[in-house]
């Protein structure tokens, strides 16, 4: 048993500011093609699969006029799904149905298979008392719930990551999409941000991770620094998975989160960069189980029980 390809629930796709209005973005969602294209008038995003309905055009080439993107062969137009066939009275009912669900949050675009959304992972701070940073794209030749299951190997922190167990891992399943793990590490190693946070946290480090389908949350008190990292982990078509990150750190009125989340994304980029080259081109075995760690053998059996999205096209 695996965990499905794509679950029915949100995927960050790609920051606001990288889509303007009128302007159009091609996404893919593991073997799923779709297009992205904000209104020029109303700035909605919209997301649509890829294809034409009718011959099947890529609409990445489309235009978009006012708030609907037209095809470029025959001009049929497209908001959350077609809405004018030119030269027909009506759109048949098939082609009148949405696919994906986007929303606007934390200056990133997220995209939601199916129409019935799930609840969108939200940090623990109201959004108004955060300041955001967008990070870059990372591309791994790994199935896309490996770098998942890793954020909950305990074992692995210590051989990878140079932080030890203060607490034994605590594991709550609040919703049926959702795992969270708490637990407290010191910093064993001795790179310059295993120092950086070890003066940082008087070396006490309090985490809490929230898995919801294929997003993880990383929450963490260092001290009295708080830092947070959402992460999404998307299939790549053909394999691999593609991870993107968003920083926060609480906003303050000094203006000084500028300089706070560049450092907050330098040292989560530092202890995660650990973990590229042993991840890029694992696959677990099947069956996969851990007897010598609890906490990422439940994770990993929790993503096997997510429902999979079922494309109606
Ligand atoms: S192929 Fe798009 S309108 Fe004909
Ligand atoms: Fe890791």
């Amino acid at each position: 048993m695996r965990p499905p390809e794509v679950v029915p629930a949100w995927y960050m796709a790609a920051p606001s500011r990288a889509l303007k209005p009128g302007r159009t973005l091609r996404f893919q969602l593991g073997d799923l093609p779709l297009v992205l294209f904000r209104g020029r008038n109303d700035h909605v995003v919209h997301a649509l699969p890829a294809h034409c309905r009718h011959q099947g055009v890529d609409l990445a080439h489309g235009a978009v006029v006012g708030d609907c993107l037209r095809c470029p062969l025959h001009h049929w137009e497209y908001r959350d799904a077609c809405v004018r066939i030119a030269n027909a009275a009506r759109v048949p009912a098939a082609f009148q149905r949405a696919h994906y669900k986007v929303m606007e949050r934390y200056g990133m675009i997220f995209v939601h298979p199916g129409v019935e959304p799930t609840e969108l992972p939200t940090f623990t701070p109201p959004d108004e008392e955060l300041a955001f940073l967008s990070g870059a794209q990372v591309d791994l030749d790994c199935p896309w719930y490996v770098p998942l299951a890793n954020a909950f190997d305990m074992t692995h922190l210590r051989t990878v990551h140079h932080r030890e167990l203060l607490t034994a891992p605590e594991m709550t399943f609040p919703r049926p999409m959702t795992f969270v793990v708490r637990y407290a590490t010191s910093v064993i190693g001795s790179s310059w941000h295993d120092r950086a946070m070890r003066a940082l946290s008087s070396n006490h480090i309090e985490v809490m991770i929230t898995c919801t389908a294929s997003m993880l949350l990383v929450e963490s008190s260092a001290g009295r620094t708080r830092s947070y990292l959402m992460v999404s982990l998307r299939p790549r078509p053909n394999g691999g998975v593609s991870i993107l990150p968003l920083y926060a750190v609480p906003k303050r009125r000094s203006g000084l989160h500028h300089a706070h989340v560049r450092a907050a994304r330098a040292l989560f980029n530092a202890f995660l960069r650990r973990d590229v080259s042993p991840l890029s081109g694992i696959r677990f075995p099947e069956p996969y189980v851990d007897p010598h760690d609890a906490t990422i053998d439940a994770a990993y059996r929790h993503l096997c029980r997510l429902p999979a999205y079922q494309s109606e096209e």
